[in-house]
């Protein structure tokens, strides 16, 4: 039997998602000890989770127990916390299972989904498992949205007799950091789509959330994290925050026991902790601008500016040492290597505007020097 004609075909085609490499993994082939790596490649949270957060999981009894379906706790804390109602919020695990529940619910074959590159990668992945019509709107040289050019996208396909059903929307963007206008967001929200909201960065940001606005608009969903804020990535724990028409559907599909009982009571206990939220951003956003202030002082980055826990650089290959100049790989691919080589990780991006680029997650004061001590070591 042909077992791989059995493969519904649109996956047969597909690309895999990257997903960053294991740390553990990558010591071994770097020949290091796990604790002499410095990890700046996934937008993690660095300073960790609250101490209250690590105590009540170390407290929870209940681990032989299925999580409760309904995620009651979770989402009455979420709703506190957000100040929207509770039956407007579903958890998952992670912000991508949320993801993954909306190109289920909205997108049959062939369906339009837009999106907004570059951008997280988690939406174009999502899009092609449901096997949409994926449309790409590039963002300008700077990364800000081009609205008109989505605005006659949609006309477009609406004259063709194509509905589109998604739009995805990091705000702030991954892998840039910039925000999109209060008003663009708006002419974005008058098109006839959803619009889904991803705000996994918007606690670095400085700006309020929009999560209350799915109260007023019937087309928007509002994505947010604990891994980013909550320094709890390893542990997958996210939430949507949707209009009652959408989410209801939503809980018909999604599976039901998702987050895990330990994702859950670490996130409750995450959000009884605000001081520790506010000083963790603090410090984090402290950091990033010293870092984005060191980099540009290497003389050879250009720094884009970011509301956010990263920093996108580009290589300005008229400066450059010659060490990255020598190799007929992309640079960006030439620097992560540097870098890596030298145990600091970043990410770079085999995609089109990015390949002069790597993003530098920001962490504690000592992994910002290990990486200008380790720019400085390229450059001599
Ligand atoms: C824009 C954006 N949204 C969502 C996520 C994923 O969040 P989660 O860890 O909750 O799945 C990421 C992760 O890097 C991200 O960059």
């Amino acid at each position: 039997m042909d077992i791989e004609s059995l493969i519904s075909p649109h996956l047969r085609a597909m690309q895999p998602y990257t997903p960053i490499a294991p740390f553990e993994v990558l010591a071994r082939r770097l020949g290091r000890d796990p604790s002499q790596i410095v990890k700046l490649d996934a937008n993690e949270n660095l300073y960790g989770p609250s101490p209250r957060a690590l105590q009540a999981i170390a407290q929870c009894g209940a681990f032989h127990i299925y999580p409760d379906p309904d995620q009651t706790a979770l989402r009455e804390a979420i709703s506190a916390y957000i100040n929207v109602p509770a039956a407007q919020v579903l958890c998952g695990a992670g912000a991508d299972e949320v993801i993954d529940l909306l190109t289920r619910a909205f997108v049959q074959p062939g369906d339009v989904v837009i999106d907004l590159p570059p951008t997280f990668g988690m939406y174009r992945f999502e899009s092609d498992v449901v096997n949409a019509r994926y449309i790409a709107v590039p963002r300008r040289p700077d990364f800000s949205v081009d609205v008109d050019a989505v605005c006659a996208a949609v006309m477009d396909m609406q004259s063709a007799g194509q509905t589109p059903k998604l739009l995805f929307l990091s705000n702030p963007n991954n892998p840039d950091g910039s925000l999109i206008d209060e008003d663009d967001l708006r002419r974005l929200l008058e098109l006839p789509l959803v619009v889904v909201l991803d705000e996994a960065y918007i606690d670095f940001s400085g700006r309020p959330s929009c999560a209350a606005w799915v109260c007023e608009w019937d087309n928007l969903v509002v994505l947010r994290t604990f891994s980013k804020l909550a320094g709890l990535a390893g542990l997958r724990v996210g939430y949507g925050v949707f209009p009652l028409q959408i989410i209801r559907h939503l809980w018909k599909i999604k599976q039901p026991y998702t987050p895990n009982v330990a994702a859950s009571v670490a996130a409750i206990a995450a959000l009884s902790d605000p001081d520790y939220l506010r000083d963790t951003v603090q410090r984090i956003v402290a950091e990033r601008e010293r870092l984005k202030g060191a980099l540009k002082e290497v003389g050879w980055l250009h720094v884009y500016p970011s509301h956010t826990n990263f920093v996108l650089c580009r290589v300005d290959r008229t400066r450059a040492p010659d060490t990255l100049l020598r190799s007929s790989e992309p640079i960006g691919k030439v620097l992560k290597q540097a870098l890596q080589d030298r145990g600091v990780l970043v990410r770079y991006f085999d995609k089109d505007g990015l390949r002069d680029c790597v993003r530098v997650s920001v962490g504690k004061p000592e992994h910002t020097e290990a990486l200008l001590n380790a720019l400085r070591d390229i450059a001599a």
